[in-house]
């Protein structure tokens, strides 16, 4: 397998950069974005928000063994959480045959709000009746959307009751394609606003995308062959710890949140908009009334463990970051993929995978081992110990059972006194 490769976590981060530039044909310019010396310049930044005075970096990793419908892929990551890549990678070596994909389509939401609407349930047929009307004047403003098969395709009106009157909501359902489609769909919402005012005699207050995108839905699936090599006790905690995210909303929280570690990093290195891709999972895990798993888990013949995720995916590969990051740039080339619904497949496996690795850890010896490992990496680091020391200095610590700034810096001092 192309992306299997055997102690990338090993290797310094230049060699990692000169393992993905080759095998993905990385030009010379686009290795130094990756590097950091031409990525981010202030310039780009003031671009793209108000009031720059610099950037904010973030770790660039890349998840390896990642095979999503048949075809092997590096994922890009942007984090700054410690064991997010290595745990994602490792699950995914533990999916032998990677991650199948299903995807509903683009189809964004926008809502136009009507209030002191006289007749609300006569206005809401009036919109229907005028359907055709309303598609047509939202598709005038985006002929470039509509000429590459997309556009508003159908509405949905709904009479919603609040706490001063009943308001008439009609939502534009806009396939916005490969792109995220906040933009088409706010310009559509507005553009078409007065006329429904008009044939309902209302007023208009809101005229926004709606982040709960039910009708852009990713479905990922992974089998994980024997994960626990016949160990039934272990494989029934994995379920159980899955069970309790079912039915308890603070456990479905941080589980949901070990699901987003995955998905956010990947939709921040692609440069999507984390929070529109946030908002919608966990809207989407309270769409039954109750806050639940975004995964689903059963075991399945010969102990396996079959995981599935299922979430709104609104990301897109052109506009926004995507398209005027740097960065972003070269990470989409990283991923080689051609269309919203290949990236959705990955990022939702990237979430399955980030869930099934966190599942496993919790439900056997706990996470607090490795974390503090890291931790203690980072203090050795913090009070000066040299590179080549800080296997040992971790080693050392581990052995005393006491992580603390004190005992690290007191082991970094006796290595350097045993180095003189
Ligand atoms: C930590 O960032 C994520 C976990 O808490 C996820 C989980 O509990 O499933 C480990």
């Amino acid at each position: 397998m192309r992306t299997k490769i055997s102690g990338f976590y090993k290797k310094s981060p230049e060699e990692r950069l000169v393992i993905i530039a080759k095998q993905l044909n990385l030009s010379k310019e686009e290795q130094e974005i990756i590097r950091g010396q031409d990525g981010f310049s202030v310039d780009v930044a003031d671009h793209m928000v108000e009031n720059v005075i610099g950037s904010f970096p973030i770790p660039l990793g890349i998840a390896v063994n990642f095979k999503v419908n048949e075809k092997e892929v590096f994922v890009p990551m942007a984090t700054e959480e410690p064991s997010v890549i290595a745990a994602a990678s490792n699950a995914a070596k533990q999916s032998a045959k990677g991650f199948f994909t299903s995807y509903t389509g683009s189809i964004m939401r926008g809502q136009i709000q009507l209030t002191n609407v006289l007749d609300p349930y006569g206005a809401l047929a009036r919109i229907y009746e005028n359907k055709e009307v309303i598609l047509e004047k939202c598709n005038a403003e985006d002929p470039t959307l509509v000429s590459l098969g997309g556009g508003a395709k159908d509405l949905d009106v709904h009479v919603i009751e609040g706490a001063t009157e009943k308001m008439v909501v009609t939502h534009l359902l806009v396939d916005t394609k490969d792109a995220m489609g906040a933009n088409a769909v706010n310009t559509m919402a507005e553009a078409v606003a007065p006329f429904i005012e008009k044939i309902t005699g209302g007023n208009a207050v809101l005229r926004i995308l709606s982040n709960l995108a039910d009708q852009r839905i990713v479905r990922a699936r992974g089998v994980f062959e024997n994960p626990f090599l016949g160990d039934k006790d272990a494989e029934e905690k994995f379920i159980r710890a899955y069970e309790l995210a079912e039915v308890d909303p603070y456990r479905a929280a941080t589980h949901n949140k070990g699901i987003m570690n995955g998905i956010t990093a990947v939709v921040l290195a692609t440069g999507n908009d984390t929070r529109a891709v946030e908002a919608g999972a966990h809207a989407y895990a309270a769409i039954t009334g109750r806050y639940r798993s975004l995964t689903h888990w059963e075991v399945g013949a010969h102990d396996s463990m079959i995981g599935s995720i299922e979430l709104p995916m609104p990301v897109g590969l052109i506009g926004g970051a995507t398209t005027s990051h740097p960065v972003a740039k070269v990470a989409m080339k990283i991923l080689g993929v051609e269309t919203a619904e290949e990236l959705a497949g990955i990022i939702a496996s990237v979430g399955l995978a980030q869930n099934f690795a966190g599942l496993k850890a919790l439900a056997g010896k706990g996470i607090q081992e490795g974390h503090m490992k890291l931790h203690a990496r980072n203090i050795a680091r913090m009070v000066g110990a040299k590179d080549d020391d800080l296997d040992k200095v971790v080693e050392l610590a581990a052995k005393q059972g006491k992580i603390s700034y004190e005992t690290i810096k007191q082991i970094v001092l006796s290595l350097e006194v045993d180095n003189d």
